[in-house]
């Protein structure tokens, strides 16, 4: 980032950031760390936004490098913290004035202004952001790996041409997905490559990037197997998924084709089926689930991991684990953010604390069935950060059915409900833990046990009472321990 203070006025004088106009020069593409820093130095200096010229992509016409300190970082809205990270990689060259003007308001005053959307310079940041949001997925949806040919460690290259400047803030997504693999994200700005280490470096070209392969043959067949030719709709089709990125995409190839077939399947598919249910609806895919009778853990297990999240976002299903048989069924909540990405429940911070409770209490986990009452992720993102979100009381009802299947499968003699929702999944009823904590009866052939959920027990603000609650917790634990015994 450069700053430079060109004071068209000579006799106005001042030094840096005195009067005249400051020319602030960022690297080209999306710099937010230059932004910020740039933001919080003006704003300390009180420059009002019509007295900067925000330079991107070329260098500055004046000159020197700013070597200037840092200003406080200044207290934000969460509305506007999240907003700038989004904005930020936008094409509009006007994107760092439009935030610096945005800022400079909610400093002087307007903290309430993105609650303001007829407010013109929001809707237009608003608008900013939902282009940014979109290209994302499009890149996170449309991008293809292919095989790089050559000895040694097998490595992917994929090539792509977004619309902003989103490469860096799309490549984690691709480091979550991908973790195993050694692959590059070409770009015509830049490039990502992960070989255990996200690194980013200079533009790329398409050339550079494989045609078709035998992990090409794998997509295509994915999407042939996964197109519903009822639900063809061309232009939805064209906008969601632009000529542009087909080219990447070995499964356009199948396009046409299953194009030209899709009335005639779309037909077999009416006569064969016809009470499939037009769109998702909890109570109907219950309905639809319950026509699906597993014989085995194994069958239903299959089921789940075949499902799609109710709420979109889930990387996968977490399945519950633990011998069938087990004495001691535990059930949570929802996976988090670490078991969504292991696909095993209860590995995160929650789940490390209930195995330390486990052990002291005198249970082996590995004998244990820990299993939860709703199966997928869900979260909203903060920044790059997933937030678990509970879930609402109708998607505990949509998953409960697979958990009555499930622990009639496991068939323990106790079954522990860790925090409300896993009460309430399990009696239906919304009941306050401090009221029910303790030995239960679920109407069901099994023992029942009503306990916090461990997350509480990270959540505690201060340490005394964490201490104390871990000890009520564990203590719990024992008399659960006692009761299957
Ligand atoms: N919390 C839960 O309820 N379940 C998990 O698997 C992890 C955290």
């Amino acid at each position: 980032m450069r700053e430079s203070l060109e004071n068209p006025h000579p006799a106005e004088g001042g030094g840096h950031f005195g009067g005249g106009i400051h020319v602030v020069g960022l690297a080209p593409g999306a710099d937010l760390a230059g932004f910020r820093a740039a933001a919080r130095r003006l704003i300390a200096a009180d420059v009002a936004p019509e007295n900067i010229v925000w330079q991107t992509e070329a260098p500055s016409l004046f000159g020197a490098d700013s070597a200037a300190a840092d200003g406080p970082p200044l207290r934000l809205p969460r509305a506007v913290t999240e907003l700038i990270p989004m904005v930020v990689p936008h094409r509009d060259p006007e994107r760092y004035g439009l935030l610096y003007a945005l800022l400079w308001r909610v400093v002087h005053g307007e903290r309430a202004l993105m609650e303001v959307a007829s407010d013109p310079l929001v809707h237009r940041l608003h608008r900013m952001r939902k282009a940014i949001a979109r290209d994302l997925h499009k890149m996170h949806a449309f991008l293809r790996f292919r095989r790089v040919p050559g000895e040694g460690r097998e490595r992917f290259a994929a090539w792509f041409e977004p619309d902003h400047h989103i490469l860096e803030a799309a490549a984690p997504f691709f480091v979550d997905r991908f973790r195993a693999l050694t692959w590059s994200i070409l770009t015509p700005e830049g490039s990502a490559h992960w070989d255990g280490t996200l690194r980013y470096g200079p533009p790329g070209r398409r050339e550079d990037v494989p045609d078709g392969d035998g992990f090409e043959a794998g997509w295509r067949d994915y999407y042939e197997s996964t197109f519903n030719p009822a639900r063809l709709n061309l232009d939805a089709m064209r906008a969601e998924m632009p000529r542009k990125y087909w080219r990447n995409m070995p499964e356009t190839a199948a396009i046409p084709a299953l194009v030209r077939a899709a009335s005639a399947r779309a037909q077999a598919m009416i006569e064969k089926e016809p009470t499939m249910p037009a769109k998702r609806d909890p109570v109907r895919a219950v309905a639809k689930m319950s026509q699906d009778e597993p014989e085995t853990l194994d069958a239903l297990n299959a089921i789940i991991a075949r499902s799609e999240p109710l709420v979109p976002g889930a990387t996968q299903a977490v399945l519950g684990e633990g011998p069938v048989g087990a004495r001691i069924a535990f059930v949570g909540e929802q996976p988090g953010d670490q078991e969504d990405r292991q696909g095993r429940p209860f590995v995160g911070p929650a789940g490390q604390l209930l195995s330390r409770a486990l052990e002291e209490a005198g249970i082996d986990r590995r004998e244990a069935y820990l299993t939860n009452a709703v199966k997928h992720f869900k979260f909203t993102l903060r920044g790059k950060r997933r937030i678990h979100e509970k879930p609402t009381a109708g998607e505990v009802s949509h998953y409960r059915w697979w958990l009555d299947r499930e622990l009639g499968f496991v068939a323990p003699k106790l079954v522990v409900a860790l925090g409300a929702t896993a009460v309430l999944a399990l009696t239906g009823k919304q009941i306050p833990i401090t009221r029910a904590r303790g030995p239960a009866d679920f109407g069901r052939p099994f023992e029942g046990f009503i306990t916090v959920h461990p997350s509480y027990l990270l959540r505690l603000p201060d340490e005394a009472a964490k201490a104390a609650a871990y000890q009520a917790f564990v203590e719990d634990l024992r008399r659960v321990q006692a009761l299957a015994a």
